[in-house]
Parts: C-alpha cells; sequence; structure tokens
C-alpha cells in the first residue's frame, strides 16, 4: 500500500475470550465435548428469560413506535426514570440529559476511550476486562497503562501502585473501576472506592466506574455505586442489561455523567460523545423501551435474587475446592460471575503436560503450544482443553504479567458445575505434579 492503512492501535486488540473460541472448535470437531467456561453470556448458558419478561418485550414489539429510532441520547422516558433512579439514593444528582444510551457497553467503551485525546491515558486496572484495556491502548497507540489488583488481597485494587502511576505519569487524566469486577470477581468495600476517587480529586482526574454488575453481589458483601460517593469529582457510570436483565443481545447500556457540569474540559468531552453517537443517530429503540417496565415489575428483584443466590452458592463450592490447592493464588468470587485463579510464581513451566488419550487431539494441542510465546498459563489452557474439554481464559489474556486462568459461575447445573470444578481441579493437581 502507497499509505499505512493500519491503525496504531490496531495491535492492542485483542479478545481472548473469543479468541479460545476458535481452539475449542477446532478440538470438537475432532470429536472432544467442551464445557465452554469461558464466556460471560448467561443465554448461552441456559438462562431461561421468564415469561412475564417476555410478554413485555413481545407487547412493545406489537407497537410501531418501537421501530423507529429513538433521541440520540436514548429515549427520554427511559433516561428521566433512570436519572430518578439514581437522584433517589441521595448522591450525585443528575437529569435525564446526563445520560446517554449506547448499543452495549462495549459501544460505549469504545467511543469513550476512542474520543479521548490520543495522549491522554486513562490507567485501568490489571488484570484487566479485556474491552477496557485494550480500547485505551488502541486509542494511544501503547501499552496500557495499569494499576494492580492484588491477588493477595482479594483482588482490591492496591491504592499505593494506584497513586504512583498517576503520580509519575502526567499523562494519566482519568481512573477506570470495574466493581464489582470482570475478570476477578472482587466487589470493592467504600474505603476502596473512596480512596480511589480521593486520588482522582488530589490529580483533578476523572472517573469511569463500570458497574455492568452492579446487582450482582453476594457472599453478605456490599459496595456503592459511584454516583453515593463522586462528590464533585468529574465521572461517568457505565451501566446496562447484559447482565442483569440479563439480554447481552439487546446490545443496550448507557452512561451516566456526574459533575459534568462544574468541569468546561470534563462538558466538552461529554458532548464530544454524544455528539459521537449523534453522528449514528442513536442507539437501539427497543430495549430501552422496555426497560422501566422490565425493571419496575414485581418480579424483576425476585427473579435476579434468584441467580444471585445460584452463583453464591457456586462461588463457594469453587472456593472450598480451589482454595487447597498448593500453588495457587485464589480468591472467593463475591460478584458477578467470574472466578480469576492465578498460579503462584515459578509453578509453571514449558514443560509440564496432562496426558489426552487421543493422538489427533494431542498433536493439535502439541502444536498449538509449541507456537512461538505462548504464555505458560495459554499452555495449561490448551493441555486443559484438549485433556478435559473444560474452556477457560488465559488469565494473562487480561492484560496481566499473572499466569491463571478465569472461569464463569454460569453453568446452571449444579452437579454439572461441581464437575467441571473436580476436573479443572485435578487437572491442575496432575499439571504441576507433571
Ligand atoms: C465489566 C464489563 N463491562 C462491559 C461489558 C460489556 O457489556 P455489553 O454487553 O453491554 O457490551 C462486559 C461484558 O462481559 C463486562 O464484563
Amino acid at each position: 500500500m502507497r499509505t499505512d492503512i493500519v491503525h496504531i492501535g490496531a495491535g492492542e486488540l485483542t479478545y481472548e475470550i473469543r479468541n479460545i473460541v476458535n481452539v475449542g472448535e477446532k478440538l470438537e470437531k475432532l470429536g472432544i465435548k467442551v464445557h465452554w467456561e469461558n464466556i460471560g453470556d448467561p443465554i448461552y448458558k441456559g438462562e431461561v428469560i421468564p415469561t412475564w419478561m417476555k410478554e413485555i418485550v413481545a407487547d412493545f414489539a406489537m407497537q410501531d413506535s418501537t421501530y423507529g429510532y429513538c433521541p440520540t441520547r436514548g429515549v427520554l422516558s427511559t433516561r428521566k426514570f433512570l436519572a430518578e433512579q439514581t437522584n433517589r439514593r441521595g448522591g450525585a444528582q443528575i437529569d435525564a440529559n446526563d445520560i446517554l444510551f449506547f448499543n452495549g457497553l462495549g459501544d460505549a467503551i469504545s467511543k469513550v476511550f476512542g474520543f479521548l485525546r490520543r495522549n491522554a491515558r486513562v490507567v485501568v486496572p490489571t488484570p484487566s476486562y479485556t474491552t477496557h484495556s485494550s480500547a485505551e491502548a488502541a486509542h494511544a497507540g501503547d501499552r496500557p497503562v495499569t494499576y494492580k489488583l492484588d491477588p493477595d488481597n482479594h483482588w482490591y485494587p492496591d491504592l499505593d501502585d494506584l497513586e504512583k502511576r498517576i503520580k509519575y505519569n502526567p499523562a494519566v487524566a482519568g481512573i477506570l473501576i470495574i466493581n464489582p469486577d470482570n475478570p476477578t470477581g472482587a466487589v470493592y468495600p467504600e474505603a476502596i472506592l473512596r480512596g480511589m476517587v480521593d486520588l482522582a480529586r488530589k490529580y483533578d482526574l476523572f472517573v469511569v466506574c463500570d458497574e455492568v454488575y452492579q446487582h450482582i453481589i453476594y457472599n453478605g458483601q456490599h459496595s456503592l455505586p459511584l454516583s453515593d460517593i463522586i462528590g464533585d469529582v468529574p465521572g461517568m457510570a457505565m451501566r446496562g442489561i447484559s447482565k442483569e436483565m440479563p439480554w447481552p443481545g439487546s446490545r443496550c447500556g448507557w452512561i451516566e455523567f456526574y459533575n459534568a457540569h462544574r468541569d468546561p474540559m470534563f462538558e466538552k468531552y461529554m458532548n464530544s460523545l454524544v455528539n459521537a453517537k449523534m453522528v449514528e443517530v442513536c442507539s437501539t429503540t427497543l430495549p430501552q423501551k422496555v426497560l422501566p417496565a422490565i425493571i419496575s415489575h414485581p418480579e424483576y428483584w425476585n427473579y435476579l435474587q434468584e441467580r444471585i443466590d445460584r452463583y453464591e452458592k457456586y462461588s463457594n463450592i469453587a472456593y472450598d475446592v480451589f482454595r487447597k490447592i498448593d500453588g495457587l493464588q485464589v480468591n472467593r468470587t463475591n460478584g458477578a460471575f467470574y472466578m480469576s485463579i492465578a498460579f503462584r510464581e515459578g509453578r509453571l513451566t514449558h514443560r509440564q503436560t496432562l496426558s489426552i488419550a487421543s493422538k489427533e487431539v494431542r498433536e493439535q494441542v502439541e502444536a498449538l503450544v509449541s507456537a512461538p510465546n505462548v504464555s505458560l498459563d495459554k499452555r495449561f489452557v490448551y493441555y486443559l482443553l484438549g485433556a478435559t474439554g473444560v474452556c477457560v481464559v488465559p488469565l494473562s489474556s487480561f492484560a496481566t504479567e499473572l499466569q491463571g486462568f478465569r472461569m464463569t459461575l454460569l453453568e446452571r447445573d449444579e452437579e454439572r458445575f461441581r464437575g467441571i470444578v473436580n476436573t479443572i481441579a485435578e487437572a491442575i493437581g496432575h499439571y504441576l505434579a507433571s
């Protein structure tokens, strides 16, 4: 090509959560029964949408107005409904114009980072949900700037590390918080959240808080939404219906902006996001229309609670099995529906294997792990997949040096879930001893 057409950040765009599927599908063709523990889609894992919810969607689908464009910011009545919900908590006060709808948070994330000035950085957690870390890194054309989530302290953010990243890097303009967190399943206590907001205030930064799992918290833990603690700091909360309703295929999420009018530069940035959406016209209308009716339905919270109770139970099943294994850093999941387990340093090598009965599968796995630069945890994940059919995601794919894996708690059948956990545990034992 006459001119280089590849974006400077193109190399930063990776999404191992889906990449691993290609490997799983190859092995499936060779006769392996794959248990997909890689992706956070409750529907894919058999979640049954209650009839009352489907009836609400069906009613709206019968109305012609559902088929039109909606205002750029989103359906006004829905934005008013959401603003009222936030205002009722007594923290940050917003109106409908402080809310902007997107085609899923994936869309919101790519715009939030894509429309940030190229040399302004947002410090993201490590490990980090890749959509955030990749989008942030791609916008800058550089590696992500990260702060540590500490596996020796419940995967909580290390505030000293965060302050260092901010203090010594004047390009940092914002802090990303994901609470509850993907991939770790951690739920941050109020003191830590306040500490992060205090750092934003001290260094004149904005805060982005991804709260897509905000209502999926268990094991007696509590946390606060950003609106409760943001005070006078400019910030934004990202929310959506993919995980909670759950309706990931609706592609519907929104941002609530806090204190947008207190800081002219932040306000200008917010308006640039509105304009970016305006160029696209608007986001999907149907899910926005049904949102208030579904969330206000008398069965909504009971339905969600039934799922939360299951995640709580499964988080404990998995924790009780993995914590007994020597060589792992294990934290109980308290929110969302993921568990991340790290191998202690030095426990993985490039020689470890698992025995794989099928010659063809073994050859596939051996070919995969002998490719250049295969990380130690990817090697483990490929062997696990070939030997047991369990498909998890290497932890190192989440913008971290830590070696481990992330699984989900989404399997609905308890016996099958116990089976998967025990299979992974047994495989770890054999792998580490090999
Ligand atoms: C922390 C987090 N934010 C955002 C998303 C994406 O949500 P959406 O389906 O709204 O794009 C996910 C999906 O897994 C997630 O885990």
